[in-house]
Parts: structure tokens; C-alpha cells; sequence
């Protein structure tokens, strides 16, 4: 894909179209079925970048990875079946990798040492610096918590951890460590996270209590290679359901798509803006929810307010809704959504920047934006930030917008959307 992308304006948005497999689901298959015992098959995995570094970590810990057609096959080494890396583990752009990994390699007696590009060596990793700390895990970091991180893991113990903010990521580090801590790890969230990792961990025969925003899991357990069946992205999806609700006479078909509840707020919050949206054919798969969605644009959208519980829940959708809501009729508040700043770039400084400069009536705030709609967007040349998901949402605000944008830096959309511009070429209309 070009370093600029050039997006018209659309009419509407019409047609089928298959998005990406999920990248958080990915990114778990590919650590979970290498830590597991015997041979794992995982068919539909995303190949944007920050899963194929998560390949590349696992491959470098001595877990034999093969692609067949179109799905991996994964030979377990089991928990304690991992090599010392003899080169640094390198994760790129992707604090996924770096954080679910780190809580592998707590586990391990050996050395090994995490880092990435320029904005993931921002990001903060004192978060699970803390608590796999505490489980015996010796781990160093640059000042302030920033990577390079360099981990001497070991013989664990089981926690009570209460997680400061609510994060996947995270939550998802500490329940690897403690399959193989001795004793019980205890974890509370303040707002519920995704939680594929305990979805997978439940379906690869691990015994894990689940109740609420608490999770109780007991060391050691070893987990057991699995067949797995990846959906579609729903914050893939989402970029093209945003679009269509914006553009009247549109319609657009999203097939197979993961409709986990703790990923598809965001539909529900379209839904209350005015779209109109039909979730079908629903079904579960490995343990995940999937279905259908179908969209169609009224053209006629009202701003919300988004905030409290569900902000975790649609944490990778606020760009498009923010793009979103500058077409809707009245005032969209996003707050309580602190957790943006420290995302691939600042993504309320980013946001804010950038659709300013399409003519948009957006308001910083400390923790999330104010967004006064119902202007329409003007095309523009504006910056990615290299943030894959700023560069996607700018593209479909350019789409929706009048005349020509032009984005810059728009290649990081291959972190977790190959094929996003063929996509928007095969639904557009002129
Ligand atoms: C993810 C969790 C979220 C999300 C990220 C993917 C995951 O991050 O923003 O894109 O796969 O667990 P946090 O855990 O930092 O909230």
C-alpha cells in the first residue's frame, strides 16, 4: 500500500465484504496453542503486522510454526518446553505482543529481552512490571517502565491483584503467569475487558472461575492444543459499519464477524446514534460469539454520550466514532477514556488534530473529546500519526467528507488491516 492514500468522496457504501480475522484473537491463538501440549490448527488468523510479530516472537522461543493454505499449524512446546531466546525479541508496534508475552516469559528460567519501535518503547509497561513482580518474576525496564524490558522469570506464586485500569492486555499477562504460578491468582478489573484470553483458556481445557469483573485461576495447569476457528475483526468491520451508517443508501454486509459482547458495544452505541444495524446468523465458535452484520445508512444520526463501563468495550472504536459523530446531528461526549493517550499514538491529541483540519467542531478534554455534529467534514491532507487506526477512521471520514483527502503515513493501516483499501474501492459508489 502507498505511504499516502488518496480517499473521494463516496456516495454510499455498498456491498459484502469479509474483514481481517481478530487481532486480539490472533495474537492468543498464536501464544496460547505455542505454550500448549501437542499440535494446535488455527485457520482465519490475521496476518497484519502486530500478529506476525507475535509469530516471530513465538518462533524465536523455539515453537516450530508452519502456514498451511490458508491456516497455521502450531507445535506445542508446552509451558515449560520454550527456548532461551538468543537474539532480542523484537514486537514492533504491538503492545499486545509485548504485554501477553511478558507474562510467558515470567514464567521461564531464563533471560530474554522484549522491545519494539518508537511509539511502543512510549508505552507504559509498568503495568505489568507490577504485578508479575509480585508473582517472583524479576523484570527491567527503562525508567518509568518503558521498554526495552529484560525478564529472568521463574518459579511463580498465585496473587490478588485489582487492576488499576482495565486492560486486556494485562489481565491477560498475569492468567498466563499464573498457569504456571504455584497457588491461586486472584484478578478484579474496575470495568470488564475483553476476555478472549479466558474464553480460550476455558475452550484449551484450563479450570478458570469467572464471575463478573473477578477471575480466579489456580497454578499449575497445562493447557491443551485445539483446532481454532478466528472471525472476522469487529474493530476491522467497524470502519466500514461507521461509513455506511454515515452515507444515506448505503448497505453493507459484514460476513462472519466476531460479536464477543465485551467487542460489540460499538454497534449497540451506532444503534442509539440512529443507525440501523441487523446482527444474524448468530453462532459460537470456539467458545466466541460470530454472526453476520448487516448495516444501512438513514443519513440520519443523533450524538451520545459514551463513557463509564462501556469505554473499555469500544476502546479501538472511538476513532471512527469520532468520525462518526461529526455527522450526527448534536453533541457526542467521550469521557472517561484516559487509556487513548497511551494507545499507539495519543489518539484524543491525534483525533482532535486531525479532524480539525477536515473542517470538524471537536474539543480536547483531559480524558476523551466533545464533538459538535452535524457540519459536514471537508476533505483535507492530514496525518496517519502511524497510528493504523487513526489512518483508517481519517480514510472513512475522507470517504464521507466533500472533495479529496489525502493521508499521510497511511502504510501502518498494515498493522491490522491488509486489504483495507481494496475494501473501501469495492464498496464505494461515485
Ligand atoms: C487488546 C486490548 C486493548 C486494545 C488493543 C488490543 C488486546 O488494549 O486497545 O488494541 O488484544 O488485549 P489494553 O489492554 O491496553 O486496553
Amino acid at each position: 500500500m502507498k505511504d499516502v492514500l488518496v480517499v473521494k468522496k463516496s456516495k454510499a457504501f455498498q456491498g459484502e465484504i469479509d474483514v481481517p480475522g481478530d487481532k486480539s484473537i490472533s495474537h492468543r491463538a498464536f501464544i496460547l496453542a505455542s505454550i500448549a501440549k501437542g499440535t494446535s490448527v488455527i485457520r482465519g488468523a490475521q496476518k497484519g503486522k502486530d500478529c506476525l510479530s507475535t509469530l516471530g516472537c513465538m518462533r524465536k522461543l523455539g515453537v516450530e510454526i508452519e502456514e498451511e493454505d490458508e491456516s497455521f499449524v502450531v507445535k506445542g512446546a508446552g509451558f515449560g518446553g520454550l527456548r532461551e531466546p538468543s537474539d532480542v525479541l523484537d514486537c514492533q508496534n504491538s503492545g499486545t505482543t509485548m504485554r501477553i508475552i511478558s507474562g510467558v516469559l515470567a514464567a521461564q528460567n531464563f533471560y530474554s529481552v522484549l522491545t519494539g519501535d518508537s511509539s511502543l518503547r512510549r508505552r507504559p509497561m509498568q503495568r505489568i512490571i507490577e504485578p508479575l513482580s509480585q508473582m517472583g518474576a524479576k523484570i527491567w525496564s527503562r525508567k518509568g517502565g518503558y521498554p526495552p524490558l529484560s525478564i529472568k522469570g521463574g518459579s511463580l506464586r498465585g496473587i490478588r491483584y485489582i487492576l488499576p485500569v482495565a486492560s486486556a492486555q494485562v489481565k491477560s499477562s498475569i492468567l498466563l503467569a499464573s498457569l504456571h504460578a504455584e497457588g491461586e491468582t486472584e484478578l478484579e478489573e474496575p470495568h470488564l475487558s475483553r476476555n478472549h484470553t479466558e474464553i480460550m483458556l476455558k475452550y484449551m481445557g484450563a479450570k478458570i472461575r469467572i464471575k463478573g469483573k473477578k477471575i480466579q485461576i489456580s497454578g499449575p495447569q497445562e493447557l491443551e492444543a485445539r483446532e481454532f476457528k478466528i472471525p472476522g475483526d469487529i474493530s476491522s468491520a467497524a470502519f466500514f459499519i461507521g461509513g455506511a451508517s454515515i452515507l444515506e443508501g448505503s448497505c453493507v454486509m459484514v460476513n462472519n464477524v466476531g460479536v464477543n459482547p465485551t467487542r460489540a458495544a460499538f454497534l449497540k452505541i451506532l444503534q442509539k446514534m440512529g443507525a440501523q444495524i441487523e446482527v444474524k446468523n448468530e453462532r459460537i465458535e470456539c467458545g466466541e460469539k460470530v454472526a453476520d452484520v448487516q448495516v444501512r445508512g438513514t443519513g440520519h444520526l443523533k450524538g451520545v454520550k459514551i463513557s463509564g463501563d462501556v469505554i473499555p468495550q469500544v476502546i479501538d472504536e472511538v476513532p471512527i466514532l469520532a468520525v462518526v459523530a461529526c455527522f450526527a446531528e448534536g453533541e457526542t461526549i467521550i469521557e472517561g477514556a484516559r487509556e487513548l493517550r497511551v494507545k499507539e499514538t495519543d489518539r484524543i491529541k491525534a483525533l482532535v488534530t486531525e479532524l480539525s483540519k477536515m473542517g470538524a467542531c471537536i474539543k480536547e478534554m483531559e480524558d476523551g473529546m466533545i464533538i459538535k455534529g452535524g457540519g459536514k467534514l471537508k476533505g483535507a491532507e492530514v496525518e496517519s500519526w502511524e497510528d493504523h487506526r487513526i489512518a483508517m477512521a481519517l480514510a472513512i471520514g475522507g470517504a464521507c467528507a466533500k472533495g479529496e483527502t489525502k493521508i499521510k503515513n497511511a502504510s501502518c493501516i498494515n498493522i491490522s488491516f491488509p486489504g483495507f483499501q481494496d475494501t473501501l474501492e469495492k464498496v464505494a459508489i461515485y
